[in-house]
């Protein structure tokens, strides 16, 4: 199997007249480690042997930070888009150093035969990028015409679980872990995490089909849904769209409640701010307002992986999100129908994003709703609390009980 991650030193005649490494130079050392990957793995005359060899057709590479002579950069790769006859890879450069990230490319690649003529992506090329990149309970399932990355476990009762924006599954790594008795579901959204991230095609509606097709795909039938943040936007929308289907409702660190106009405008500005600076730049902007003061100070590990998170998110899923967040519908008109859903708010108290008054006039709407405020929590309570966020939902699960 090709390894997930390679090392390359900078030299120096790689480097210019002021000592960086030269931007083309760096688009080489990019190509120097995917031809590295199979070097170590399946050989360099992989392609060769498939009879198809995948072009590119377009690279985009964006410079985060200067390398120097010497540096040592650690490469690595993700399938972010498959097609019938091209594919989308995502590489990302850090510096070992200090796992600095230097910059990252997004590459699109259309498989051809020895004439030129665009050819299927080759089963076993498929699963070697799949192999690689999927670790753990992640499997890649198709719905709705994109590949989503899903981590499922247990069995039993099925829960989904919904990451917020720019996130992935893995802010439910505890949840995930505990909650036994239950199928936990974990999806990246399209856009996000290691799912495939489309240009264009996002809305509420779009994720909430997605999922709904996802559960359709995994024999659910029924399931609790738990969303956080823009997560809850999502579960909104699969109200809307398949009430029936729900079970009971977790709504962490959201509201109901769409845009106002300025907030509409930030969604702009956002969006503006994602193409010029990429994913780090949001990352950088939106990291002290995620988590709380104290998060931040007593766990620099969990900000640094919330950050890495962040800056793993592809620009077109960051776009997307933004785009989907601006125009979503307005949800609070729903909230005195959900009388016969059982209902769990959580919030955080130190939550900037979405405050807990917003949280506490969503359970006060809900017929039945409880509320659960979290001290010294910002707007990532299953991370910055899992234990407690993890016992809130068991007991809300033993309510809601497993039949039905
Ligand atoms: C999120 O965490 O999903 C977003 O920050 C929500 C939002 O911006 O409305």
């Amino acid at each position: 199997m090709a390894p997930s991650e390679i090392d390359l030193t900078v030299y120096p005649d790689e480097c210019d007249a002021y000592g960086h490494l030269n931007q083309a130079a760096f688009l080489a050392l990019f190509e120097r480690a995917r031809w590295e990957m199979l070097a170590r793995g399946p050989g360099m005359d992989f392609f060769t042997r498939q009879g198809a060899w995948p072009a590119v057709r377009k690279s985009v590479v964006e410079y985060h930070a200067p390398a120097f002579p010497g540096d040592v950069l650690r490469f690595s790769q993700v399938l972010v888009h498959l097609g019938r006859t091209s594919f989308t890879l995502r590489q990302t450069a850090r510096r070992v150093r200090d796992d600095v990230l230097m910059a990252t490319a997004e590459l699109v690649f259309v498989c051809v035969d020895q004439q030129g003529a665009p050819v299927p992506v080759p089963e076993s090329l498929q699963q070697m990028m799949a192999d690689r990149q999927l670790p753990g309970n992640l499997r890649r399932i198709a719905v709705n015409g994109v590949n989503l990355a899903v981590d499922v476990r247990g069995d039993g009762p099925a829960i989904l679980f919904i990451h917020g924006y720019p996130l992935d599954h893995t802010l439910w790594e505890h949840q995930l872990a505990h909650l036994d008795g239950w199928t936990r579901i974990a999806p990246d959204l399209r856009g996000m995490g290691q799912s495939d991230a489309p240009d264009l095609g996002y809305s509420m509606a779009t994720y909430a089909e997605d999922l709904l097709a996802l559960l359709n795909t995994l024999g659910v039938d029924r399931a609790v849904v738990c969303g956080v943040s823009m997560g809850g936007y999502v579960v909104f929308e699969m109200v809307r769209r398949a009430r029936e289907r729900i079970r009971g409702l977790v709504l962490i660190n959201t509201r109901a409640e769409p845009d106002t106009a300025e907030g509409r405008r930030a969604r702009d500005t956002a969006a503006a701010q994602a193409r010029e600076g990429g994913a780090e730049s949001i990352a950088s902007a939106m990291l002290p307002r995620l988590l709380s003061k104290s998060t931040r100070s007593e766990h620099p590990e969990l900000t640094e992986q919330v950050r890495r998170m962040m800056e793993g998110t592809p620009v077109a899923g960051i776009l997307g999100a933004l785009g989907a967040m601006r125009d979503r519908p307005d949800s609070g008109p729903l909230l005195p129908s959900l009388g016969d859903v059982p209902t769990l708010v959580i919030a955080g108290e130190e939550d900037q994003i979405t405050p807990r008054d917003r949280a506490q006039a969503m359970a006060d709407t809900v017929p039945g709703a409880r509320l659960a405020a979290l001290p010294g929590v910002g707007h990532l309570a299953p991370t910055e609390r899992p234990e407690t966020v993890t016992a809130l939902l068991a007991d809300f699960l033993a309510a809601v009980g497993r039949a039905g």
